[in-house]
This record gives C-alpha cells, structure tokens and sequence, in this order.
C-alpha cells in the first residue's frame, strides 16, 4: 500500500518536473509569414505559433494595421494591411512565466518600371567626352538593385547601392567616356535589375529605350582656323606685292626706254629744225 502510493507520487513528481519544467525550458515560438517582401499597400498573413502545451499570453507585434483571422490555443493566425515601409514583425508567448519572442523582417519592394537613359552630348567628336546617365525612379528596396549602362551588349559600368535612406527611391549611374568612331554604331542602354531572389521574391528587369550617339570627326580648333586665315593672308600681301612689283617695275622700264627713245631721236634732228 505504502509502496503504490510511493509510486505515484513518484510518477506524478516525475510528471511535474519533467513536463512542466522541459515546457518552461525548450518551448518554441515560431513565426511563418507568406512573403518577406511585399509591395506598397499590399496585404499579407502572419501565423505566429508556439509548442508550448498551455501558453498564457501570445500575440503579434506590429506597427502595421493587424486583424486575427483565427487562433488556437497554439497557433494565432494574422492579416497584416497597408504596409508602406520596412518593418520588423514580432510574435511572442508566454509559457509558465516564462516570455519568448521571434521576429522577422519584413521589406517593401517597387520594382523599376521606368528607366530613363540620357547622352550627354547626343552628338560628339571623336576622342571627346560624353556622359551617360541612367535614372530609375520610384525603386527599392536600393540595395537590390543594380544599374549597367550598356554598349550593344557589353557593360560599360555597373552600379551597386548600398542600404540608402528610406524617402530616397530613384536611382542613378553616371559614366564618362572618350567617343570611339565605332561608338556610333552600338545602341547604348541600360538595364535595372531588381534581385530579391535572397529575400524569397523574383527578379525583375528592365531594359531603358537604346539611344544612339552621332560620332564625327574633330574640326580644326578655333585656333588653327586663326593661323590658317592669317598664313592665306600674308602669302596673298607677298603674292600681291611681287606681283605689283613686277609690273611696276616693267612701267619704268617703259617710261624710262620711252624718254631714251625721245632724246636719241631729239639728238637726230637735223639742226636747221632746232629751235
Ligand atoms: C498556423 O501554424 C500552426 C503551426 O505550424 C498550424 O498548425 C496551423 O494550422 C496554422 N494556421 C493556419 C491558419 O495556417
Ligand atoms: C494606409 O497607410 C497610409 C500611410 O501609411 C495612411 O495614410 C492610410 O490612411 C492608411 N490606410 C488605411 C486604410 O489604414
Ligand atoms: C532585421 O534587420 C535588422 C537590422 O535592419 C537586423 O539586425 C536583424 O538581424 C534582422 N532580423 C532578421 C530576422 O533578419
Ligand atoms: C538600335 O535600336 C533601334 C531601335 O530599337 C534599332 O532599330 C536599331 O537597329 C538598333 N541599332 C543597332 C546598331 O543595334
């Protein structure tokens, strides 16, 4: 009698450490959401959920507009509304007095829609410089996205973000470079890529208009022209003035021959006709 009572008491000890005691000690919360990135104003659900046999308290934490869809004694289940940032998402439950908590971090995702290309200037001499530009707006999250600007098909440059403010969403990528004459037969272009594969999204692409560059070959400078004009210029005077010279000279040569001519047929006058 005296030993079946041990027994249970025994069983029953056994049963309150043990049980109660591995609750208080190993119980779990965790936490499943139905995406990790989500767009703006984008709904989606939480179930937040515990192996604790009894949980006195449990629940979600958030910011964000939350309505339970359905619970158990294990298991509270949430719709999440009109997300309009990055978030952190915090289920809890208490287990004999004990608190545990999960959290997950949930990012909001535009992916690019427009990409705008600019050359700058569209028409360009050779060996002279000219910039490309390319802006994304209303894109994030930046540290996603990658920006190559595009010759035909080879990257020129491409263009990482890091974590940037959460207002900034329009990306840019600037780059120089020194026109080729086979510039001028590539399209150039530029490519957003949006990749939340690490985050549980897709990846998105998209491709700006091609543009084209009008390559010509270098005048010379405002420089050379001044040199040219005044070397024509001078070589003209000098034509001019041998020229000028050269006729003048043969106009004496004239006169002078003319007066001889006069004097010789003076001096051949016969006397009588002298005055
Ligand atoms: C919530 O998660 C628990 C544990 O994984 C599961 O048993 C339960 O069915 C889930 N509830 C809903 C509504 O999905
Ligand atoms: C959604 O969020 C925006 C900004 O966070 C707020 O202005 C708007 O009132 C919210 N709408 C609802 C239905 O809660
Ligand atoms: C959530 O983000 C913060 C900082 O932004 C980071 O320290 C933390 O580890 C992230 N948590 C998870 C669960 O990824
Ligand atoms: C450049 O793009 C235009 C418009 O898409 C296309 O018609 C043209 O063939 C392209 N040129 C080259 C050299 O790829």
């Amino acid at each position: 009698m005296s030993s079946f009572g041990f027994g249970t008491l025994t069983v029953a000890l056994f049963a309150l450490v043990c049980c109660s005691g591995s609750d208080e000690k190993t119980f779990e919360v965790h936490m499943r959401l139905e995406k990790l990135i989500v767009k703006p104003k984008e709904s989606f659900e939480v179930n937040c959920s515990t192996t604790c046999n009894q949980p006195e308290v449990g629940g979600l934490e958030t910011s964000l507009n939350k309505i339970l869809l359905l619970e158990q004694t294990q298991w509270k289940h949430y719709l999440i509304s009109n997300i309009s940032h990055d978030t952190v998402l915090w289920c809890h439950f208490t287990c004999s007095g004990k608190q545990k908590s999960m959290s997950s971090n949930v990012s909001v995702y535009q992916p690019p829609r427009q990409v705008f290309l600019t050359l700058q200037p569209t028409w360009v001499a050779v060996g002279k410089s000219f910039t490309i530009e390319c802006r994304v707006p209303a894109v994030e999250p930046l540290d996603s996205l990658t920006l190559s600007l595009l010759r035909g098909s080879e990257t020129l440059h491409s263009q990482t973000f890091g974590k940037a403010a959460p207002a900034l969403q329009e990306a840019t990528a600037t780059f120089s470079s020194m026109a080729h004459r086979e510039d001028g037969h590539h399209n150039f272009s530029c490519l957003a890529v949006l990749d939340l594969m690490s985050r549980g999204g897709e990846v998105f692409c998209t491709h700006s208009a091609p543009k084209m560059l009008e390559i010509y070959e270098p005048v010379p400078d405002s420089q050379m022209v001044i040199i040219v004009t005044v070397v024509s210029v001078l070589l003209f005077l000098f034509v001019t003035s041998v020229l000028l010279c050269f006729i003048f000279s043969q106009h004496w040569r004239q006169r002078r021959m003319g007066t001889y001519g006069v004097r010789a047929a003076w001096r051949r006058l016969p006397q009588a006709f002298r005055p």
